[in-house]
């Protein structure tokens, strides 16, 4: 059965080495797993050590990496450096789509970090001062990004990978007056329409684990925070995700 790990806010910073590491082997991920799925903060600060650091900390695993930036590995511009670092482990993916075999399986990983924008009844709305604009809009590229990501795929079994959450559920735990920043509703759109699996995202490190899109798409916050550092496991088994641990 194909199984897939999932883990977001690694945040990897100077004081990280050796802690990464066992992360993964605590369990040895290498047993456990196909594939591992990384959503977003790899970094803390952006910083190319950081990403070094963090390449040298991921050689432990040895299948397959696929990821998605987060905002904090945007914060000193240098995301193309970072992906450039990790290219030989990690592929990150920003609006694109992949199709793999996982032992036979064919499935498809859309990888989109997100933005912010907030969840009805209360999302931001492009009116007024362009400043607010072009925050709505911003989120709306990444909405585009990830259904563009999704129309590439031909896999029947998609799966979304982001950092933002699509879905309010798995963010309750954090503070209402953040909930703007944590995600956008309009995130969900493309994963109701292309009928993904399965959907994961990172951001909100006091979130809930699971959730659900209005179409029914459960959605899981994969913060290593809320799973006392550790990744979880997914199987599949006639087309549904099981989560093993
Ligand atoms: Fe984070
Ligand atoms: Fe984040």
């Amino acid at each position: 059965m194909a199984r897939i790990a999932v883990v977001a806010d690694l945040h990897v910073h100077e004081q990280s080495k050796g802690y990464i590491k066992k992360l993964f082997l605590r369990r040895d991920i290498n047993k456990e797993a196909d594939i591992l799925l990384i959503g977003g903060d790899l970094t803390q600060n952006g910083k190319i050590r950081e990403a070094e650091i963090l390449l040298e900390e991921l050689k432990v695993v040895k299948i397959p990496i696929y990821a998605v930036l987060g905002n904090h590995d945007y914060q000193l511009n240098k995301k193309d450096k970072i992906i450039e670092v990790l290219k030989d482990k990690v592929l990150v993916l920003d609006g694109d789509g992949i199709d793999i075999e996982i032992k036979g399986f064919k499935v498809g990983i859309a990888g989109v970090k997100g933005f912010c924008g907030g969840f009805e009844p209360h999302v931001a709305q492009a009116y007024g001062e362009k400043a607010l604009k072009d925050f709505v809009f911003a989120g709306d590229r990444e909405a585009e990004k990830l259904d563009e990501a999704l129309s590439e795929l031909e896999s029947d079994v998609k799966i979304a990978l982001l950092h933002y959450s699509p879905v309010k559920e798995t963010i309750i735990g954090e503070f209402p007056e953040i909930f703007a920043f944590l995600g956008s509703k309009k995130l969900s759109v493309p994963l109701d329409y292309h009928k993904v699996s399965i959907a994961f995202h990172g951001h909100a490190h006091h979130g809930t684990i699971i959730g659900k899109t209005d179409g029914g798409i459960e959605v899981h916050n994969a913060t290593r925070i809320l799973y006392h550092n550790n990744y979880i496991v997914f199987e599949l088994k006639e087309g549904k995700w099981i989560r093993k641990f």
